[in-house]
């Protein structure tokens, strides 16, 4: 698996009304934009190949951000989404730059922070035979796609449960067989008028075809799809950073722990940054 998208379209409603104007994923959690924790998740799994989904209007801000992505030794691609049809569209809009490649879907305000967390990626990808979600134990899994394990297998995905059926919610990471592109066709609009990942999930599950890893204890998972979650999520990731000295989710320092920049490069990258805190942060990685 080498392709991975990031979908950052959708109307932002909760963070209204802000996201009239900047397109919610560029909103910053603590030092830098929310979309950077998505795109660094991919990173982390070796993802190199990456399609940035947006509605049109923002496109243009996006690509000031991230441009091509051959900075941070990655390639950026971008593809538009204007209405918000629900995730499996991003399949179907993905088509041609998934070609026959398996994919990972990541939602543009997920948040994932865990030890060991790029061994798990990476191991999954490596050892991929199974479509694969993860799950995450929450406490109020009613707003999420909710997991239903009977001794520890999947029997369904229920999305958004009236009544209690776990803990375990359905994260926005996403590893998919190449027949996801075909499901995703296949399926008809829910009564909220979406397509849902949620259907494309228990199509696999029906199937024998879906696996899930659980992030236990350890692992935090957080969306950022208000303003309450946005704040917490600042506070937590300034939290862990200023005590450990180390940043989350900074996209130069893993390009170079990844190997897909050098030195040089990131020494030449750090010479254009042009804010003090993050450019001496950098600074003390290349010593390292
Ligand atoms: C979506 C999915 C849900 C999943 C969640 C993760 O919810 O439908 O299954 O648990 O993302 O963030 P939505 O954002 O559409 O409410």
């Amino acid at each position: 698996m080498k392709k991975g998208i990031i979908l950052a379209g959708g109307l932002g409603k909760r963070l209204w009304p802000i996201t009239t104007s900047i397109s919610k994923q560029l909103l910053p959690v603590f030092d830098k934009p929310l979309i950077y924790y998505s795109l660094t998740t991919l990173m982390l799994s070796n993802i190199r190949e990456i399609l940035i989904i947006t509605k049109e209007k923002d496109q243009e801000s996006y690509k000031n951000l991230l441009s091509d992505g051959s900075q941070w030794g990655i390639s950026i691609s971008y593809k538009i989404q204007n209405q918000p049809r629900g995730i499996p569209e991003a399949f179907i809009l993905g088509e041609e730059f998934i070609g026959d490649a398996n994919v990972a879907l990541i939602l543009g305000d997920n948040i994932f922070y865990g030890s060991s967390f790029s061994n798990i990626l990476q191991r999954t990808i490596s050892n991929f035979n199974k479509s694969t979600i993860f799950l995450f134990s929450i406490n109020n899994p009613a707003e999420y796609g909710v997991a239903e394990l009977k001794e520890e297998k999947l029997v369904r995905i229920i999305e958004k449960p009236n009544t209690f059926i776990s803990n375990w919610a359905v994260t926005g990471l996403y590893f998919y067989s190449n027949e996801v592109i075909d499901i995703a066709k296949s399926l008809k609009p829910s009564k909220r008028n979406e397509l849902e990942i949620t259907d494309i999930n228990n199509y696999l599950i029906n199937s024998n075809k879906l696996e899930f890893i659980k992030l236990n204890r350890g692992f935090t998972w957080m969306d950022a799809g208000n303003s309450k979650s946005l704040l917490e999520a600042s506070h937590f990731v300034q939290t862990i950073e200023e005590r450990q000295g180390l940043k989350i989710s900074c996209p130069e320092e893993i390009a170079y722990r990844m190997n897909f920049i050098d030195k040089k490069q990131l020494e030449n990258l750090i010479d254009k940054i042009d804010h003090l805190e993050y450019s001496n942060y950098l600074k003390k990685i290349v010593k390292l």
